[in-house]
This record gives structure tokens, sequence and C-alpha cells, in this order.
């Protein structure tokens, strides 16, 4: 990352830490009422006025719009998974809004479609359902049929926290869905990407809820032990060492694959925790939480950016580079998840 800030540092002037901050900007909220933080907090968390902007200008706050702001995406074309909904549908939107072709991929192509004329963004509806290797294989075909070589990959659909074990094909169902569906997916596109084409992973910081030992290679199917969030942040290291490994595999050449998190936002992804849940995040939105605006901004980053042209194996929060857990940075795990995937994913037929 020394490079990153190094390459930053030479572009732009870097925010003085010790600086005073400018007139007008809030520093403290201690002189303010529970209403005015309220107003104050539809664009902007609590949590984002204590946090401060990274090396590249951009922070917890940032949109998506903003981190986007002046680039012109005419002629280029992205995909997206999980694009008819929360961070997916934003950063769709995002996408078409700057000029961007975007292959919008949900279950179902009616979902898709439905889902680009939301913002009556230019692109192409197709159907992808991560849980069944026949409709990945299908989207691959369909998007390589198009013809358009891809500018970024955004892998951002996602299921979260299921409450009782379920598999798919024989795996757990959060590790199946969130990587290996992605897994078959992005491997198959892999030939489309523009030579200086992204892939970007939409990971979480819940990598860290994942087992002690990381990803269990010898229940896989969760079947000796099952947690939800457990399950979970495997499926999301699952995401973060599949983007690492990936960079390593396209070493030499000028693509890339990065990870991220991307805050947390109140989006459907809760729908699957405890009663009452998505009511307990509307309540924590304006305090502790991003909204989707600023939840899609990571991923936009990297989808996008000049500056990150050429950063790969890279996990990255609040747009700015990232620490992982132990796990989340073990090539070695990297390599074996990889290898055991592609078994997996053999083994299917
Ligand atoms: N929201 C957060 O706080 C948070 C935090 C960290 C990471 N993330 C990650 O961010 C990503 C986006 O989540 P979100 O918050 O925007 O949640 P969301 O609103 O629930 O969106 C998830 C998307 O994934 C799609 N999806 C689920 N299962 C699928 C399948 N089998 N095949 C194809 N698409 C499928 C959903 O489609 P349907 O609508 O058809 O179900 C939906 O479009 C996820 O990877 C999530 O793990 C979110």
């Amino acid at each position: 990352m020394a490079e990153f800030h190094q390459r930053l540092r030479s572009t732009r002037r870097l925010p003085d830490r010790h600086a005073r901050p400018p007139a007008g900007e809030l520093t403290t909220c201690s002189a303010l009422t529970f209403v005015e933080m309220r107003a104050i907090n539809r664009d902007m968390a609590l949590i984002g006025m204590f946090k401060g902007k990274g090396a590249n200008g951009f922070g917890y706050n940032s949109t998506a719009q903003e981190v986007t702001q002046g680039l012109d995406l005419s002629g280029k074309t992205y995909l997206v998974t999980g694009c008819n909904s929360g961070l997916g549908l934003e950063t769709l939107r995002i996408l078409g809004l700057r000029g961007g072709h975007v292959i919008g991929a949900a279950r179902t192509v009616d979902k898709a479609s439905a889902a680009l004329q939301v913002h009556r963004t230019s692109g192409t509806p197709v159907a992808c359902d991560l849980a069944d290797p026949a409709s990945i294989r299908a989207c691959v075909q369909s998007v390589q049929e198009l013809g358009k070589p891809i500018d970024a990959l955004i892998g951002n659909a996602g299921i979260m926290a299921l409450p009782k074990r379920q598999t798919i094909h024989g795996y757990e169902a959060q590790f199946f869905t969130n990587h290996v569906g992605h897994f078959i997916l992005v491997t198959g596109l892999l030939d489309t990407l523009t030579d200086n084409g992204r892939v970007v992973m939409v990971s979480s910081a819940a990598h860290s809820r994942a087992p002690k030992a990381g990803i269990v290679f010898d229940d896989l199917a969760a079947e000796k032990h099952y947690s939800s969030f457990g399950a979970y942040g495997q499926s999301k290291l699952a995401n973060l060492l599949f983007a690492r490994h990936l960079a390593k595999r396209l070493n030499g050449t000028r693509r890339t694959a990065n990870a991220l998190h991307p805050g947390v936002i109140r989006t459907n992804i809760a729908r699957h925790l405890f009663p009452g849940a998505e009511l307990a995040m509307a309540g924590l939105t304006p305090l502790l939480l991003k909204n989707t605006e600023q939840g899609a901004a990571t991923q936009c980053y990297l989808a996008t950016h000049a500056d990150v042209e050429g950063i790969s194996g890279k996990y990255f929060a609040d747009c700015n580079p990232a620490t992982t857990t132990k796990n989340g940075a073990d090539m070695t795990m990297a390599a074996r998840l990889w290898e055991v995937t592609e078994y997996v994913i053999r083994d299917l037929g």
C-alpha cells in the first residue's frame, strides 16, 4: 500500500491531519440537538462526522456519485451482480449516470430489466442465479455473445446469515452462493475483460466472523457445526481470498482484482436476521450506518477510478486501503481455496 499512498502524494495535496478544519465544518456535535443531528444525518451518519478522509480525499461519507464525479464512462461496459437491490442497484445507477453500459445481472431477467428501468440505465439485463450453476453458465455464454469487452466485473450479490443451515449441491448455501457462484461467473468471463479490466469483489468486514481456522475445508457443508454469521463470515473471507489469489494469477497483466468492505448499510441483506432487524437498522441508520449512496462508493471507486489503475490484490474500505484479519491475508489459504473450488465445480459436472 505504500506504493498506493506514494502515487497519491505525487498527484494530490494530502489533507494535513493537524490543520484547522475549514470554517463552518462540524467537528463536534456536543452543541447539537437530536433534531439537528437527525437533519444532518439524512446525508451523513453521526459516526461519519468523526471519521476522517483517506489519502485520496475520499472517506466514510463519500458517495458513489462523489467518487465518480467527472468520470466519463461512455464506451465502457460493467457487469454488476445483484443489480436489483441495495448496493447493486445504486452501483448500476451510478455507472449508468457516468455513461457506462451496465450488464445488470439478477436472479431473473425480469428483475434485471426492472432494475435497469428504475433509473433508465443504458444496459443489458441478464439472468444469473448464483445458486444455480446452469444459470451462471448460461449467463457467461450470453455475456460472451454480447461481444462487449468488460471494463469491470463487480461481484456484489450476496446472502447473509441464513438462520438454519441450508445446502446447495451439497455445500453450505452462503459459501456456494457468495463464493462458488461468483467463482464460476468471474473465471468464466475473465477472457472478456479488457486488457486493463478489473474484478471487484464485495466482501465484508464480517470476514472476521469466519471460523478461527478460516475456511473450513473439511466441512464445507457445515455438517459438523453451523452458525449463521460464522458461515456468512466464511463466505466473505472466501470473496476476499478469491480476489487475492486472482490478483496473483493476473500478475504480469494489466488486469486487476481487489476486494472491499462497503460499510454497514440498511438493505435487504438483513432479511434473514431476527424479526424486527430491519426496523432496528432503520433506527440505527442516522447514527451508525451508511446510506446506500455511501455504501456503493467503494465498489464504484474500485471499478472506475484512475487512482486504482494497476492496484491489485488489495482490500479497501471507505474507498481506501484497509487491513484484514490474518486469515484474510493468508495466501496459502487463498491458493488452497482456489484449488478446492475448482474441484467443487468439476464435481458439479
Ligand atoms: N448491507 C451491508 O451492511 C453490507 C455489509 C458488508 C457487506 N455487504 C455485501 O454487500 C453486497 C450487497 O448486499 P446489499 O447490502 O446490497 O444486500 P441486498 O439489498 O440484499 O442485495 C443483495 C443482492 O444479491 C442478490 N442475490 C442474492 N442471492 C442471489 C442469487 N442466488 N443469485 C443472484 N443474486 C442473488 C439479491 O437478489 P434478490 O433481490 O433476488 O434476492 C440482491 O440483488 C453483498 O455481497 C453483501 O454481503 C453488505
